[in-house]
């Protein structure tokens, strides 16, 4: 008898499986994200290379009481899309009590290490906190579902994440966080912007190397969970920067031609050598595009603070 595996294993396996077998090759991003993933991308967002965390907690700390004024004094609620360890939601926090205001706060990230991580760092300021770990929709429809009172919503999307989906689904997206919210809402996005392309470079294969071992750490992933037999030092971490897309993207590039058995997804990958696996993109935007595309979701661009120096963005719009 084959041992049962768990359904989140089995669900890796099916994507992997498909992903692998798919032109070109590619594997979910979300994938990236398991225990040593997530510290790893938390070591990424230290490295000097990779601007965008501090350039982001600058902006917010510098504006957290114009941010949770909007949400007002009455019990509002706060929905961080992508938690990850939680200390910029800390800031709004810090800002919201000093209001003498509260907040029910719904955290939703893939990762349970994120979700505990940021819970642990919120429980001394006292606010009711709920946990999904979920995808980001699965996540929005709970947390809007699981709303009381006539408090304002306030859904924060931020490190870049919005630059992960792809144009039309990152349309699609904020159409759905428009959906999941009322008039009056607000939406906090934060965003990477357009940038020389040497400087993307290196936010994404940095000279220390955790960038490639964060990326890698997905064919780790597939040896340990599924059984795979990946040599990793016959795969490159490579970022390219595609302009005509306004994109960097992430991929994993197999050195020579060989063949790579993954039991628990019933395959046996066949790669030639310079063949890569595409497993993350990262759109980069003007500030202007920002604001268009909410308003094409519905959402009215409230106010929009600019790092300059880094080149990253952080809109509030409004639901309207
Ligand atoms: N949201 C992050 C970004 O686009 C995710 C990220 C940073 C990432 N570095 C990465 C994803 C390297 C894959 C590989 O900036």
């Amino acid at each position: 008898m084959k041992p049962a595996i768990d359904q989140l294993t089995a669900q890796f396996a099916a994507d992997v499986r498909a992903d692998l077998s798919s032109t070109p090759k590619q594997l979910q991003s979300k994938y990236l994200y398991d225990a040593l993933g997530s510290s790893l991308f938390d070591a990424i967002c230290r490295l000097p290379w990779y601007r965008i965390t501090r350039a982001e907690s600058a902006l917010l700390a510098r504006h957290a009481d114009a941010i949770v004024t909007s949400i007002g004094k009455a019990n509002g609620t706060i929905v961080e899309l992508g938690c990850g360890s939680g200390e910029k939601l800390v800031l709004l926090a810090e800002a919201l009590q000093a209001r003498g205001a509260s907040a029910h706060v719904h955290l939703i990230d893939i990762s349970p290490q994120a979700i505990e991580h940021t819970e642990q760092r919120l429980t001394r300021l006292h606010l009711s906190v709920v946990g999904h770990q979920s995808t980001y929709e699965e996540g929005l429809r709970q947390a809007a579902a699981a709303r009381r009172g006539d408090g304002r919503m306030l859904v924060l999307l931020l490190g870049s994440n919005i630059g992960n989906f792809d144009t039309p689904a990152a349309h699609a997206f904020l159409r759905r966080i428009r959906a999941a919210v009322s008039p009056g809402d607000f939406l906090l996005l934060g965003a990477d912007l357009a940038k020389p392309e040497l400087d993307l470079i290196d936010a994404y294969d940095d000279p220390l190397g955790v960038t490639a071992a964060f990326n890698k750490n997905l064919l780790v992933r597939i040896n340990n969970e599924l059984g795979g037999d990946f040599d990793l030092a016959a795969f490159d971490h490579v970022a390219v920067w595609n302009a005509a897309d306004q994109r960097i993207e992430m991929h994993l590039v197999s050195r020579v031609a060989q063949r790579v058995r993954i039991p628990a997804a019933e395959m046996t990958v066949s790669f030639e050598a310079g063949e890569r696996i595409w497993t993350e993109s990262s759109y980069k935007y003007e500030p202007e595009q920002i604001v268009a595309m909410g308003a094409s979701a519905g959402l009215a661009s409230r106010n929009q603070w600019v790092d300059t120096d880094v080149g990253f963005a952080l809109t509030l719009f409004a639901a309207v």
